[in-house]
Order: structure tokens, then C-alpha cells, then sequence
């Protein structure tokens, strides 16, 4: 392929070169510049490989999603590769991984900032996903205001707001930066719209990556393990299980959906919500 026509390539952005990043990119980037973007180098090297093996053209840039201005220089370095119409942002940091204050700057604030940011520069007829989780589905619902202020405050006001700056626990940061999701996607799909393109979440239950297997290998594993006893599927999910629903909220078939979360985890928030044996 020459570079006049790789110029005029639609572009998706994969934002985290994770399990559920890589196999995203792989399922949804044939035909398309993947601009793949990570804070890890070595991970960023090893999916670009993986994925430049099997026929894609991919690109890759280090940005750290708690940074407004990493998060800003990467939305614009994807539009100057060309139409912006795909996004996926899958970064993220989980209870096994990562302090409170951490998982809020990554899961919380990285995601508004990364909602604001490419809600600037996706194409008209574009769409793009971002990877919460069914954690965001198990925590108490927040009040009127508490969710007002997350789907409309800025970013930089964002864990500052008196009930998220107390949050100290990791294993209570990651839900409420998870449902914080829910709400700051279902917000955004107005800018987006404006633009004529499309936001919305997919939230994930246990997946087989890296970061599903630290957790499963955590204290908080055997927990989960009974969760996926519980459900209607009884397995594990599969990276590929959240790229096909992405794939689906990506493409033509979800023209009439934005703003709005998939929940994606072989049945587990049912089992628990209708208290299934
Ligand atoms: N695996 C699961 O069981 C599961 C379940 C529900 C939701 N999720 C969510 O899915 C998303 C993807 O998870 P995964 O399973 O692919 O995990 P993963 O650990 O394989 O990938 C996450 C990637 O995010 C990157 N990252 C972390 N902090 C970053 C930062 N500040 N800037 C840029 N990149 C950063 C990591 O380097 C890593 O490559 C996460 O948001 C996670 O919370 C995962």
C-alpha cells in the first residue's frame, strides 16, 4: 500500500493495547489505519507486532489518559492521519492493579477526557465505544446530583467533587469510576450527535486478559468465580466476546444507538439482580 492511499484510510483509534484493545482492533481495523495508544511501551510494541503480522496497518503513540494534554495531543494526531470515524477506548486500571487515586485518574477522568477530546475531532457518520464494566451495574445508583455533576462538570473539576475525592478504597473507586462511565457516555452523545457521530459503552463482565486474571488470582476471585457459576452462561468472556459487541455498536447496525451501555457478561448482573441459585 503506498502512503497517498494510506492517507485516505478511515482511522480507528484503540486506545489501550490490552487484551480487550487487541482483540478490538483486530476484529474491527482491516481496511483502516489503527492508531494504537498505551502508557505501556512494551504492551504498545507487542500488539502493533502481533497486529502488523496479520495484515494491518497499524500506528502506534504512548499517551497517558489521566493527562489532559496526552489525551489532547493524541485526538489530534489521530485526525491528521485522516477520518477520525472509529474510536475504541479500552485503558484501564483495576482493584488488583492500582491505588484509589489511580483508578480514578485512569478510569474516571481518562475516560471525560477522552469523551471531550476525540467528541472534537470523530468524523460525521462516526462511532466510537468505551470499555466500563458490569462493576459500574453492582454499585447503589447515585443521586440526582452526584450524577449530574459527573456527566456535566469539566474534567479537571471531575476528582475534586466531595464524593469522589473520598473514595480510598480501590475496590470501591473502580465501580464508581465505572458507572461515572455510564453516565459521562450518555452525556456526551449530544456533542457527539452534534457532530453526527455516535458514543457508547459496553461493559464488560469477567474477561480472559491480563487484567481479568490478576483480579481472578486476587482476593476478590473467588467472588467472582461464584458470580460466573451463578450466570446464565457460566464461563468466562473471551476478548472476542466484547470485540464482537463492539463491532456491532462500531457499525451501520447500531446507526440508532448512542448514549447508551451494553452490558456484555454472560449473565451475571441478571443472576444477582433476580437472585438466582
Ligand atoms: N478483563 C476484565 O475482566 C474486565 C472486566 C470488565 C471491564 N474491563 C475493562 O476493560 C478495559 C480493558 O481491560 P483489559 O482486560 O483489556 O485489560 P489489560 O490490562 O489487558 O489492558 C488495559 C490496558 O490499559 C493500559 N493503561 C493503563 N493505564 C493507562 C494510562 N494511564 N494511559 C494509557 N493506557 C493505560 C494498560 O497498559 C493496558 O495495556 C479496562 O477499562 C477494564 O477496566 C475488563
Amino acid at each position: 500500500m503506498t502512503g497517498d492511499l494510506a492517507m485516505h484510510r478511515d482511522v480507528l483509534t484503540v486506545i489501550g493495547a490490552g487484551g480487550i484493545g487487541q482483540a478490538i482492533a483486530r476484529r474491527s481495523g482491516a481496511g483502516k489505519t489503527v492508531l494504537l495508544a498505551d502508557n505501556n511501551d512494551e504492551t504498545l510494541a507487542s500488539t502493533v507486532e502481533s497486529l502488523s503480522a496479520g495484515g494491518h496497518h497499524v500506528l502506534s503513540r504512548s499517551v497517558d489518559v489521566a493527562s489532559a494534554q496526552s489525551v489532547r495531543g493524541l485526538a489530534q494526531y489521530a485526525a491528521s492521519l485522516g477520518n477520525v470515524t472509529h474510536l475504541a477506548h479500552t485503558a484501564g486500571l483495576s482493584p488488583a492493579q492500582a491505588s484509589a487515586q489511580a483508578i480514578l485518574a485512569v478510569d474516571l477522568l481518562g475516560v471525560a477526557l477522552v469523551l471531550q477530546e476525540f467528541g472534537a475531532v470523530v468524523a460525521p457518520g462516526g462511532a466510537g465505544v468505551v470499555i466500563a464494566s458490569m462493576a459500574g451495574h453492582l454499585v447503589p445508583a447515585l443521586t440526582a446530583e452526584q450524577e449530574h455533576a459527573l456527566a456535566h462538570r469539566p474534567p479537571v473539576d471531575l476528582l475534586s467533587l466531595d464524593f469522589v475525592s473520598r473514595v480510598n478504597e480501590p475496590a470501591f473507586a473502580y465501580p464508581i469510576a465505572k458507572q461515572a462511565n455510564h453516565v459521562r457516555v450518555r452525556a456526551a452523545s449530544a456533542q457527539w450527535g452534534r457532530r453526527g457521530a455516535r458514543i457508547n459503552s459496553i461493559s464488560p463482565g469477567i474477561i480472559s486478559t491480563p487484567m481479568g486474571h490478576l483480579e481472578l488470582d486476587s482476593a476478590a476471585g473467588d467472588g467472582m468465580r461464584a458470580m460466573i457459576a451463578m450466570s446464565g452462561t457460566g464461563r468466562i468472556g473471551t476478548p472476542d466476546d466484547i470485540a464482537a459487541a463492539a463491532a456491532f455498536l462500531l457499525g451501520p447496525d447500531a446507526s440508532f444507538i448512542t448514549g447508551t451501555d451494553l452490558l456484555v457478561d454472560g449473565g451475571v448482573i441478571a443472576a444477582v439482580r433476580s437472585g438466582t441459585q
